[in-house]
């Protein structure tokens, strides 16, 4: 039996990132200041510290400024709509990025309809996934999860997916939703599947490309899976240590595929981790490009 094609996001992030240093060296010798990401913070939730640290760091790595500002977890609604205000109105800043999940004194939908469309990297203004939603993906940001979902398909596939039956389970507005929009556009037949799907294992079986986003862990099975299937796992779930493990040892991180049964069928698939994870971060540095791209245009 053959296994399938792993399909390295670690690799491609890192090969996307190195193009995208090159291109900030050019933006910033036209435009006289390099790309810049700003980065909210609010409250002091470990995990989501550690995802702002990453995306700074990568920021810096590939010549961006980064900024990151930090509020504590009591900080007012108008505290933090201010500081994103004032993000707003820096013409130095070209992104920026509200971590999320904002304290409950902060309403968050409230605060993302705050940022400047212009520099909404995380894709997630109304105005943004309207843009998405009708295919202007011109003007649009798009969320960065599912626009690396995108990527890792035609690394797998090929550039060309027109007419893939697609399916997707899961449909979160960060992650299914936007999705579907994208592999729309790029003219695939779309299915979003979700808990209440009839015969999920059948719509599955469906599927060309499968991209798996609902946040239950080896959810997909080895058999719900067409042979010869392209499979992108989005989920990051904790799986509890095997029995005979050491006391100590740390959760561990699986899918919602249940990844060495699927292996066997799919021809690609992403590892968990290091598929569709590093991808993200990936393709906020080029939205901030892209957004620095498009301030500096509207403005000369
Ligand atoms: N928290 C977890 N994922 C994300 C994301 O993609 N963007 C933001 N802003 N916060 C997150």
């Amino acid at each position: 039996m053959t296994e399938a094609k792993l399909i390295d996001g670690k690799a491609i992030a890192a090969a996307s990132n190195e193009a995208l240093a090159a291109e900030a060296t050019a933006f910033a010798e036209e435009a006289g200041a390099p790309p810049c990401l700003a980065v909210v913070l609010v409250g002091d939730d470990p995990a989501s510290a550690i995802y702002v640290r990453n995306k700074g760091r990568t920021a810096e790595k590939i010549g961006f400024r980064s900024i990151k500002r930090v509020l504590p977890a009591d900080a007012s609604h108008e505290a933090v709509a201010s500081e994103v205000a004032a993000l707003n109105d820096d013409p130095s800043v070209h992104g920026i990025l509200v971590q999320l999940p904002l304290p409950a004194q902060v309403d968050a939908s409230a605060i993302i309809e705050l940022i400047d469309p212009e520099k909404d990297v995380d894709g997630f203004h109304p105005l943004n996934v309207g843009r998405l939603a009708a295919g202007e993906l011109e003007r649009a940001l798009v969320p960065c999860t599912p626009a690396g979902v995108v990527a890792l398909a035609r690394d797998a596939m090929g550039d060309d997916l027109a007419g893939a039956e697609a399916v997707i389970v899961g449909r979160s507005n960060i992650v299914g939703k936007p999705a579907a929009h994208l592999l729309l556009a790029e003219n695939c037949t779309v299915t979003i599947a979700h808990s209440r799907t009839r015969s999920l294992a059948d719509v599955c079986r469906r599927a060309d490309l499968l991209v798996a986003a609902v946040g239950r862990p080896a959810l997909i099975q080895g058999d719900w899976i067409k042979p010869g299937a392209t499979v992108i796992d989005v989920g990051i779930n904790r799986a509890p240590p095997p029995a005979d493990a050491s006391p100590d040892a740390r959760p561990r991180l699986i899918g919602d595929v249940d990844f060495e049964p699927a292996r066997r069928v799919a021809a690609a698939i992403t590892p968990v981790p290091g598929g569709v994870g590093p991808m993200t971060i990936a393709m906020l540095m080029r939205n901030t490009l892209t957004a620095a791209h498009r301030q500096f245009e509207a403005r000369r």
